[in-house]
């Protein structure tokens, strides 16, 4: 059976457009044809890398480099600008395309239910990464108030944010940070930067490239406690995974490198401390953060930690949660609230009684929750499009019910909403623009070659640059 299809994915972060370049190369391949557009609710594409992703991380911000020649090729329509659920329903999608493929990754904090969390200058990492990353839908400016800040997690976002508090930020100009980022952080006060994870060292969600990295901050120490370490000994279950995983044994070798003597003289302006096996209890403080309590745990031996009973009280002037992601739902498709995802069986949509939607399906991080790298999502939308043209061949896939005329009635839909939607084009306006401002800027301190950009913050700006395209830098 020769296929023809119109596809809509939802969401440009990289499972969206791995779904849509797998989904064409292997519906082509086998002769067919599919038209596959991509809507996102942002103006400009990429998801998490481009507003996730650290902006010291310029090698895996590269990865955008592959994701941009899938969109270059034509073969994807995007459209941006579009908030699938409120500027255009999923059942208006379900009758233009045979198939909708949802990839709204996860945007939000997950929650961290203790006593005092809700005080000013406690915040979550997700609000504070969405800062640092220029994101247009989060305040320009950001309280950097604290000296001594705790940041909550033993995941790769804890380094992230403990690293770009502790860094000086001198060290982030080569990158593409915005310039009201780099204001706020010259403005901070810190010396001090506190990770906690409520197990032990061998237990840590870190990658060891990224825990090494903190070593390499310049005149930024890294500290560790050898009562954390002595509470962690013996404990079978981290044993045996130093045993088997290559990464945890580079990573407590990394952490073990660490130890000093008591007497050791740090010399650095600026201190990141790592702690083990603190259990957050509650946020301390009356108007405002001045101190965090922690129990201290040990492990059980099965990989688990229970309470010693002895808590600790570190001040501090600033708390961030960074112990994961949660993703959202989209107005018009199931969402398992507990686990805060679409529900699915190999990217098939699921309704409440565990039947599939036909012609709905989920990858990313909004399919299987709020973990992995980039990389893992090629693995998802490899599953997810098999499913989907699985179905396409079964002939299991609800027609679509609206004439497309040749695709260009969806954006007739939108301009009678007033909705100013973007383009691949107005993309790649909005590149140029933002690599003119980098060139603008020139060569940082110390660096050799221009910032390969500065982002544009502000959404309307995006979206008068990308439907413009003539703006030129001010
Ligand atoms: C802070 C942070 C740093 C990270 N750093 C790295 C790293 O250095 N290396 C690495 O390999 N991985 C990193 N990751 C992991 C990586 O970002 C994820 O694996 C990946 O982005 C998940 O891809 P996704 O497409 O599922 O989701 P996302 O990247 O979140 O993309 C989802 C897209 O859907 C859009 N969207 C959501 N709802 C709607 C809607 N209703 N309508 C239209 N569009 C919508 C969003 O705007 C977004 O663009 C990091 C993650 C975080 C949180
Ligand atoms: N540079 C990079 O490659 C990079 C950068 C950022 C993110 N990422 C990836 O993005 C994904 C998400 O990262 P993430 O850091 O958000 O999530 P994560 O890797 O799942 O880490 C979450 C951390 O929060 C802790 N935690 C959860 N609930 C807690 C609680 N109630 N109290 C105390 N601690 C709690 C977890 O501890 P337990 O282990 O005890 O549950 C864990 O240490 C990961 O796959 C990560 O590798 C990659």
């Amino acid at each position: 059976m020769t296929l023809s299809l119109r596809v809509a994915i939802v969401g440009a972060g990289p499972a969206g457009i791995y779904a849509g370049n797998i989904l064409n190369r292997q519906v082509t391949e086998a002769g067919g044809e599919v038209a596959i557009d991509l809507f996102e609710s942002l103006p400009a594409p990429y998801g998490l890398i481009r507003y996730g992703v650290a902006p010291d991380h310029p090698r895996i911000k590269g990865i955008v480099n592959s994701l941009h020649e899938m969109l270059d090729a034509g073969t994807i329509r995007l459209i941006g600008n579009v908030e699938v659920g409120r500027d255009i329903t999923v059942d208006e999608l379900q009758e233009r395309y045979d198939a909708v493929i949802f990839a709204t990754g996860a945007l939000r904090d997950a929650p961290l239910d203790i006593p005092g969390i809700g005080l000013p200058g406690s915040f979550g990492a997700a609000d504070f990464v969405a800062w640092y990353d220029g994101h247009p839908d989060v305040p320009r400016t950001w309280p950097l108030e604290a000296q001594s800040i705790a940041v909550i997690g033993n995941g790769n976002v804890a380094l992230d944010v403990a690293r770009v508090l502790a860094k000086h930020p001198k060290d982030l100009l080569s990158t593409d940070v915005p310039a009201n980022v780099v204001e706020g952080l010259e403005a901070s006060p810190v010396t001090d930067v506190h990770v906690f994870g409520r197990r032990g060292p061998g237990h840590v969600k870190f990658t060891p490239i990224e825990l090494r990295e903190l070593g390499e901050v310049p005149d930024v120490d890294v500290i560790v406690y050898d009562d954390d370490f002595e509470r962690a000994a013996n404990d079978p279950h981290a044993e045996q995974l130093f045993a088997s995983n290559n990464q945890v044994k580079v990573m407590t070798r990394t952490l073990n490198g660490w130890r000093k003597p008591a007497d050791h003289e740090y010399t650095a302006s600026r201190r990141l401390h790592l702690h083990f096996l603190h259990a957050p209890v509650e946020v301390l403080g009356t108007e405002a953060v001045e101190a965090m309590r922690f129990e201290l745990t040990r492990p059980v031996g099965d990989g688990s930690v229970e309470g010693t009973g002895e808590f600790v009280d570190v001040p501090v002037q600033a708390v961030y949660r960074a112990v994961g992601y949660a993703s959202s739902p989209v107005n018009g498709v199931p969402f398992d609230d507990a686990r805060a995802v679409i529900p699915n069986e190999g990217g098939r949509v699921t309704d409440a009684a565990g039947q599939h939607l036909p012609g709905v399906y989920a990858t990313g991080w909004i399919k299987r929750g709020p973990v992995g790298l980039i990389g893992h999502t090629k693995g998802d939308a490899l599953e997810t499009i098999t499913n989907l043209i699985a179905d396409a061949t079964a002939g299991s896939l609800p027609a679509a019910l609206v004439d497309a005329a040749g695709g260009e009635e969806v954006f007739a839909l939108l301009d009678s909403r007033d909705v100013s939607y973007t383009t691949w084009n107005g993309w790649l306006a909005l590149d140029a623009h933002e690599r003119s401002l980098g060139e603008a800027y020139g060569v940082p301190e110390g660096r050799e070659t221009v910032r390969e950009r500065v982002k544009v913050v502000p959404r309307d700006e995006q979206v008068d640059i990308s439907r413009d395209g003539s703006l030129v830098v001010s």
